[in-house]
């Protein structure tokens, strides 16, 4: 129990969040912390990990793990109920971009492992997550969170991997919405445009930064750029017993007006 925060939203409660040591995840569990939650957080790299403990103390637990990996899954849940006594909130997040790659760009003898590569993390990793957090989302009667995207709606805001991917992420987020009521909600936040250090594809050697958030502003509507914590704070609400009982099977799009006016082709 967070006694720091007796009226926060998520008072009391235990959040797991996938790729929670960097960008979007990093800002989810900063401001569950602020909200009263104890959250673990599941990344590859256990010293950026340590580096959110150092920021937020003792309501962070990490946990070093690949979300592809079914024991790394089952662990995390473990952990996270062996340190915080119950799970309330699961957060898959953790994913990687292929940098707008086109079909005919991937050379057929690549696609195979590219596909593979982005698929077990996109998607199989957001499966397996929430499969290990299931049992202990009955007994709270908690909630899970994708973090699904634009992408997840529309095409032209990533290439032939990750839009097919973020649309499983919509049909995951409602088959397990359907599945789960009346226990689990389920919902996910079709995040815009937000500035991190999301990576490439190993696979398809693709190396350089994200999008540069100048050539993206002209493109959002409400004219800025926004920060991961600008995307947070939906995710407190999708989470909230209180704010939220009544929604599932949503898919929240939280992307400044971006997919109103459309990609660039
Ligand atoms: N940044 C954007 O513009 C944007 C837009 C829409 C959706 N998203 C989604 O937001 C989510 C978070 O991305 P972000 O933008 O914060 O970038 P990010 O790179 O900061 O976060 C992704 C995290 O996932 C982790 N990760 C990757 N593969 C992993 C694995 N196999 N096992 C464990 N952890 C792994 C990374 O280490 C990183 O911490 C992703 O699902 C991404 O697709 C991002």
């Amino acid at each position: 129990m967070m006694g720091d925060h007796p009226a926060g939203r998520l008072s009391g409660l235990v959040a797991l969040v996938t790729g929670g040591g960097t960008g979007i995840g990093r800002a989810v569990a900063r401001r569950f912390v602020e909200e009263g939650a104890r959250v673990a957080i599941v990344g590859r790299t256990l010293e950026r990990l340590a580096g959110v403990k150092v920021e937020l103390g003792e309501a962070i637990l990490p946990v070093q793990g690949d979300v592809s990996r079914a024991e790394d899954n089952a662990r995390a849940v473990a952990e996270t109920v062996a340190a915080f006594g119950q799970l309330d909130i699961f957060v898959g997040n953790a994913g990687v971009f292929d940098r707008f790659v086109r079909l005919r760009d991937i050379p057929v003898a690549e696609l195979d492992r590219a596909f593979d590569e982005l698929f077990s993390i996109n998607v199989k990793g957001y499966l397996l997550g929430a499969r290990s957090a299931l049992e202990e989302l009955e007994k709270t009667g908690g909630s899970i969170v994708f973090t699904g995207s634009t992408s997840s709606l529309a095409p032209g805001y990533g290439g032939a991997l990750y839009v097919p991917a973020k649309h499983a992420i919509a049909g995951l987020t409602r088959q397990l919405a359907w599945e789960l009521a009346p226990t689990i909600r389920v919902n996910a936040v079709a995040v815009g445009y937000v500035p991190t250090e999301l990576g490439g594809l190993r696979s398809l050697d693709q190396r350089g930064g994200p999008s540069r958030p100048e050539d993206v502003l002209p493109r959002i509507p409400l004219g800025l750029v926004p920060t991961p914590d600008d995307i947070a704070g939906i995710y407190v609400t999708l989470a909230a017993p209180r704010d939220n009982r009544y929604l599932t099977g949503s898919v929240v799009l939280v992307d400044g007006g971006q997919t109103m006016w459309g990609p660039p082709h």
